[in-house]
């Protein structure tokens, strides 16, 4: 008797059948992605947060939340990733513990503009202030949009405690005392200065562990 002549449930039966081979197919790819995925949540370098960094200050969690209205997410990754050419450009690779407390994450994948995981006191804030007025007036050829209109938007009346409260929810390890302290941070304080304070502040807390991390091979 040849093999596909046996009685019973064999490979054949499967190739046989394309609705089984489907659903047999669809079980093996979801229990090698879970093999995958699931450690992931119980390692360490992936969950806890890389030495030297902290949650968002106020007036940088203000600055994020404009970084999200404005898109700039569709411009801007922030993750340097571990190639040559990349460290070599933008500095030491992203480590999954620098974005910890980012809720939701904006590691992003299209790159028009450079990746700004690393832009952190690259520039002054003056120079941030003329370049995002008029990205032209520092770069002739940039495509970027101008936001000129976030310097004239006030932070002040913002609900920053309302958000701290929200990211406390979900794990960030705000104080009280810092919650109630916030909005001091706010005052006279406009968009663009949120937004440059958020920029000034990325990539710098985790720099020294990731620099150390690129020279020992590690993630
Ligand atoms: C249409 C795409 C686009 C959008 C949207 C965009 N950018 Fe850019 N950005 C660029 C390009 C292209 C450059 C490079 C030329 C230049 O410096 O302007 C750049 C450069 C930058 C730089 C300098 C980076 C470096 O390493 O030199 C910063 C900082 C920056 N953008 C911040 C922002 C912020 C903040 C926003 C949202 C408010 C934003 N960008 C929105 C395209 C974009």
């Amino acid at each position: 008797m040849s093999s596909s002549e046996k009685k019973g449930f064999t490979h054949a039966t499967i190739e046989r059948n394309v609705g089984l081979l489907i659903v047999l197919s669809i079980l093996v790819i979801s229990f090698a992605g879970l093999v995958q995925i699931v450690p992931l949540f119980f390692q360490h370098s992936m969950t806890e947060p890389t030495e030297g960094v902290k949650p968002y200050e106020p007036l940088r969690l203000v600055g994020r939340d404009i970084y999200i209205r404005e898109g700039c997410v569709g411009c801007h990754s922030q993750q340097v990733r571990m190639l040559q050419s990349e460290v070599q450009r933008y500095g030491p690779y992203s480590l999954a513990g620098e974005t910890v407390y980012d809720h939701p994450f904006l590691w992003g994948s299209k790159r028009t503009g450079p990746d700004l995981a690393r832009v952190g006191g690259i520039y002054t804030d003056n120079w941030h202030r003329i370049h995002l007025r008029n990205p032209r007036d520092t770069e002739p050829a940039s495509n970027m949009p101008a936001y000129p209109w976030l310097q004239h938007n006030s932070v002040e009346h913002d609900d920053v405690r309302a958000r701290m409260n929200a990211l406390r929810i979900i794990g960030v390890p705000y104080t009280d005392e810092q919650i109630e302290k916030a909005p001091q941070q706010l005052v006279g304080k406009t968009e663009e200065d949120a937004l440059i304070a958020y920029l000034q502040g990325l990539g710098v807390e985790g720099r020294a562990a990731a620099e150390q991390a690129v020279a020992e091979g590690r993630r």
